[in-house]
């Protein structure tokens, strides 16, 4: 057990209290992002003259031996320390004396683990952002190649009107299009810098912020020390935006699923995607999809944790808030990972057109197109869909389709067919007649695809 603090006390921790109190196994992530800011901390300490030159050099050389040790593997990162702010510290000591000494001038660890946090959740945003950016890629180009793949679009899981698959995977490109634009509006409100805020209430030093601040990337310093010690807003933001890609990740996870099934057929995943059963030899269990679908559930966890965990908390800094790191860190992992192999699943997958194709003809999702046929013929819509009503249920007690009818059966039900009625309700006219701006007609669909383009080549991907 190594301390910071052990001056005001007379007797060792106890045991259980220290283990109950240390963060290390955990906030051991964080060892680049304290490095960092206490390059730049001393940075400014010495150009404002609260460290000479010399001291300034031999503890920026100290840390960044650290660094280098930590990750060439020669520097374990060990739980005699309470927590790696500790452990940094302590070791720049051992390393340089008494230079090493001076790093935590005008510096709270409240002030330090606010802005590691803050930096390592900035760069999981930035990264987050890449992954996002590629699943819109590969979103995209299977939109290109399969504007004229026709399927069934569901309501209530039931068929409903013939679409694309261009249209509906385009579906989840706006999903995962706002979820990006998320990344971007909470990078640019968390990037401001709490160091300097101390333990609660700014130091007595004349620090320069704002040149700290610049150093590490920030738009610029916070404005209120109490509540840069305090806020963990920016994760609570981030913690639900990455719920919100889980939440689109899950659907998407279900509707694969179902596509996958026997009944469906309408998908194979990869074998390098799929895994068997132990008993069952005829088995391919799309498990990828079923994980990303479960996984949802620990990242949603890990935004209730922490909006119960700050709800009580009173100004300023409170131990409650070391209970920030576990779940959001886990959170932030389990995202990555089902970004990274959902890609990979949808990059791989093989979509069975014939079946998707024969699985839109049945199902009547003709029948809107039908009452239009109508309405175009003059008939008024309520009586149309009265008509078509009647037609479909003629259909389901023969057995057939709208479009396998012969005219003398359809003018039995209404004299206002003609022959022109099997070219309006043929899947291929009901889909590319569909040209309003988001709808799956070819014509409208590139356009829109065009567009997409042009917003994803205009807004870069955040720099981790
Ligand atoms: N491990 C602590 C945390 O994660 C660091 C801050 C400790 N500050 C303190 N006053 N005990 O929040």
């Amino acid at each position: 057990m190594a301390q910071l603090w052990g001056g005001r006390f007379t007797k060792e921790t106890d045991k259980l209290v220290y283990d109950f109190n240390a963060s290390i196994s955990f906030d051991q992530k964080l060892y680049k992002e304290d490095i960092k800011g206490s390059i730049a901390h001393v940075t400014m300490l010495a150009k404002q003259g609260i460290l000479t030159e010399d001291d300034k050099v031999a503890i920026i050389d100290g840390l960044n031996g650290i660094l280098e040790d930590i990750e060439n593997g020669s520097l374990q990162i060990t739980s005699e320390y309470e927590d790696i702010h500790s452990f940094v510290e302590a070791n720049l000591i051992d390393r340089i004396g008494e230079a090493g000494k001076r790093l935590h001038t005008g510096r709270s660890r409240n002030d330090q683990v606010a802005l590691d946090m803050r930096m390592y959740t900035r760069s999981q945003v930035a990264q987050t952002d890449a992954l996002l950016n590629s699943i819109l890629e590969t979103l995209l180009s299977m939109m290109e190649a399969n504007l004229d793949t026709y399927m069934p679009g569901f309501t209530h899981l039931q068929k409903a009107q013939p679409v694309t698959l261009a249209h509906h995977l385009g579906a989840y490109f706006e999903m995962f299009k706002r979820d990006r634009q998320r990344m971007h509006d909470i990078y640019e409100r968390m990037n401001y810098c709490p160091l300097g805020a101390g333990a609660l209430a700014g130091t007595t030093y004349s620090l320069d912020r704002a040149y700290t601040a610049e150093l590490l990337g920030f738009t610029g310093p916070t404005l209120n020390s109490m509540d840069s010690v305090s806020d963990r807003d920016y994760l609570i933001e981030f913690l639900a935006a990455l719920s919100t890609i889980m939440m689109h990740l899950s659907r998407f996870s279900e509707e694969v699923i179902i596509w996958n099934s026997n009944e469906y057929r309408f998908v194979e995943i990869d074998d390098a995607y799929s895994t068997g059963s132990s008993i069952m030899p005829q088995k391919k269990n799309p498990d990828i999809a079923e994980l990303v679908r479960g996984k949802t559930g620990r990242v949603y966890g890990a935004l209730m944790s922490l909006l119960t965990t700050m709800k009580g908390i009173p100004l300023a800094y409170n131990k409650d808030m070391q209970e920030d790191k576990e779940m959001a860190f886990d959170a932030m992992n389990t995202v990555q990972d089902c970004l990274h192999l959902f890609t990979g699943m949808l990059d791989t997958m093989k979509f069975r057109k014939d079946v998707m194709a024969e699985s839109a003809m049945n199902g009547f999702t003709n029948a809107t197109d039908a009452a239009d046929y109508l309405v175009v013929k003059g008939v008024p819509f309520r009586d149309a869909h009265g008509i078509i009503g009647r037609l479909v249920l003629y259909c389901i007690d023969k057995n057939t389709s709208i479009d396998k009818l012969s005219l003398e059966e359809l003018k039995s039900i209404c004299d206002v067919f003609d022959e022109d009625i099997f070219d309006a309700v043929s899947l291929k006219t009901c889909v590319e007649k569909r040209l309003t701006l988001g709808a799956p007609g070819m014509e409208i669909m590139k356009r829109v695809i065009e567009e997409e383009k042009e917003f994803l080549a205009g807004f870069p991907v955040l720099e981790a």
